[in-house]
């Protein structure tokens, strides 16, 4: 099935204020685009939106088309729950579940989709943990040891294999590495680098190298609209809007 990302003239409020302006975007399937641009500017609304997470803060709506594959992400009768299910998220500061084992963090939302057998749940579990490069570190600990007790990278990478678990279609990362120190921030790309070829990713991050290695795409958001969207390589060398070239410069931002 074809994951790519179909955008068309979506508008987000919270309250009154509108955070983000008939964005209209295609980012296709199995490839990464990266989200950049000054904070404030809409980036984590965007990628909220996507899944269905905006609604869940009080007094927000969104309008406007969202498509990835066949299912209409805001058409009638389809539900937050099997958006989410389809499009997982990964946040700029791990959430594992602290007191629940390793197992159960990778395994709870299957748990929560009624996942019957336990064979096949230890089969996905191991290799959920293998696509997000965190099996070696933690196969002798599955049950003993808590989401709690890794290290910041490695809950990053329990937070992945969660997400994976369930077999989305597309991954959202908010900033997935700014808390890590440079190696847990390079195992994160690196397995970006891998997931790619698998699944949609959607990356916000602030750090333009970062951008370039990951992502194919790249999406240039400033004041709540998307100035510029195109190929990585075209976009930092030769971007086609001057507040794009006066952002990647270092102008502004
Ligand atoms: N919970 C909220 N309530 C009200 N306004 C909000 C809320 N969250 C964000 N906003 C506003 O929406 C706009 C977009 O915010 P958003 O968090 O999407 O920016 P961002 O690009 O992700 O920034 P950063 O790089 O700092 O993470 C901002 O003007 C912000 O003040
Ligand atoms: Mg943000």
């Amino acid at each position: 099935m074809d994951a790519g990302i179909h955008v068309k003239d979506l508008n987000a409020w919270f309250g009154s204020t509108q955070a983000l302006h008939g964005i209209n975007i295609d980012m296709p399937d199995k490839q990464s685009t990266a989200i950049i641009g000054p904070s404030g500017c809409g980036k984590s609304t965007f990628v909220r939106c996507l899944n269905r997470m905006h609604e869940t803060l009080p007094d927000t709506r969104v309008d406007g088309k969202v498509t990835v594959g066949d299912m209409e992400i805001y058409g009638k009768g389809v539900s937050a729950v099997s958006v989410r299910r389809r499009i997982g998220m990964v946040f700029q500061k791990p959430n594992p579940f602290p007191t629940m084992s390793i197992y159960d963090n990778v395994a709870s939302g299957l748990k929560l989709n009624g996942y019957p057998n336990r064979s096949e749940l230890d089969g996905i579990v191991e290799s959920s943990l293998k696509k997000a490069a965190l099996w070696e570190e933690v196969k002798d600990d599955l049950k003993k040891k808590s989401g709690a007790s890794l290290s910041g990278g490695q809950q990053q990478r329990l937070c992945i294999a969660r997400a994976l678990a369930v077999e989305p279609d597309v991954l959202l990362m908010d900033e997935p590495a700014s808390a890590l120190d440079p190696i847990s921030t390079s195992k994160i790309e690196d397995l970006i680098f891998e997931l790619k070829k698998q699944y949609t990713v959607v990356i916000v991050t602030h750090n333009m190298q970062q951008a370039a290695r990951v992502a194919e795409f790249t999406a240039f958001f400033l004041m709540g609209n998307m100035v510029e969207f195109d190929k990585t390589e075209k976009m930092f060398t030769k971007p086609s809007d001057k507040r794009t070239e006066d952002y990647i410069t270092g102008r502004f931002g």
